[in-house]
């Protein structure tokens, strides 16, 4: 079919026009605003970073809001600093509507906010599997509730869920669990949103190198050691994602051009994706 027939039979100097129109107005339009969650932790610095080098202007948003107002104030660019517990619908509507007031929209979300913790098996207490599932599924859930109908109103938006390559092996059952319920959220986003201009996509890493002591774990560096081994071990590109590897795969999500893709899972893996290895007991026989 020929570019004319497609568009029903517009001339191609019209096709032309409607283009340069609306990249005319996409020039005149603002910075796009980004919200991050987790943007104190080690992998939300580097996404913040990444997309504020591509000209948004970005929304730190962590528990402490201190640090988050320190950290914009570092970037500068018109960065901002706002305090939220994702888990508390209270504390996510007072964070959203305080960047609506001062920045007067929010066009790209980052759900990266998460947390590990070690005790995490099988036999794990209540409260563990708990704090676990309402930071990475429930906390993602209630703060783009809050943020859609802004979106909506303004027919775009860019969802993008951190997520891991975990979901896939197991190991970790409550993260595990969390991980894919979010993954599953992200695809509902972008069932129902799409309309509206709206997409949500995931991005599931493999194992980030962190500096020792940040991270999901805050290990020491004898135990990143140990488990960077472990790691390089099932992946087939034989090293850790960097915290830029996975800001690159975010950054690709937040962007206009992107607005097609929705509904995708980015595996920023090294390949570890594609054979999930998990750990087995040797005491069950
Ligand atoms: N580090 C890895 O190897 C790895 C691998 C795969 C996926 N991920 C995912 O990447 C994301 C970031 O991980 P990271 O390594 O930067 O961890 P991190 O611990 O350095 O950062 C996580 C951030 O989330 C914040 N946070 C925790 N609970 C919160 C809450 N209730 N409300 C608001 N903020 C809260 C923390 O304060 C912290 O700043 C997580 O979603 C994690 O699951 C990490």
């Amino acid at each position: 079919m020929s570019v004319q027939a497609f568009f029903g039979g517009f001339h191609p100097g019209m096709i032309a026009l409607l283009f340069r129109r609306s990249n005319r107005r996409q020039s005149m339009e603002s910075k796009r605003v980004a919200f991050i969650t987790g943007a104190a932790g080690a992998v939300g610095r580097a996404i913040a970073q990444r997309l504020a080098n591509n000209g948004n202007q970005i929304v730190f948003a962590d528990l402490d809001g201190r640090v988050c107002a320190a950290l914009a104030n570092e970037m500068g660019g018109g960065a901002i600093g706002v305090e939220v517990d994702i888990t508390d619908d209270v504390s996510v509507r007072k964070a959203v509507a305080e960047v609506i007031e001062r920045l007067g929209r929010i066009d790209i979300l980052v759900n990266n906010a998460g947390v590990l913790v070690r005790e995490d098996n099988c036999e794990m207490e209540e409260d563990v599997f708990d704090r676990i599932v309402n930071v990475n599924l429930k906390g993602p859930f209630l703060i783009t509730r809050a943020i859609i109908p802004h979106m909506k109103s303004q027919k775009y938006g860019r969802l993008v869920a951190i997520t891991s390559r975990n979901y896939l092996a197991g190991g970790m059952p409550a993260y595990g669990a969390s991980k894919a319920g979010l993954q599953a959220l992200t695809v509902s986003w972008a069932r129902e949103l799409g309309a509206y201009g709206i997409t949500a996509n995931a991005v599931a890493p493999g194992s980030i190198a962190v500096t020792p002591g940040l991270g999901l774990l805050k290990r020491t560096p004898e135990e990143q050691l140990h488990a960077a081994r472990h790691s390089i071990a099932r992946t087939p590109i034989q090293r850790l994602a960097t915290r830029e590897d996975v800001a690159s795969a975010v950054a690709y999500f937040a962007l206009e051009e992107s607005g097609f893709v929705t509904g995708e899972t980015l595996y920023v893996a090294g390949g570890a994706q594609l054979a999930p290895i998990a750990t087995y007991p040797t005491d069950a026989k």
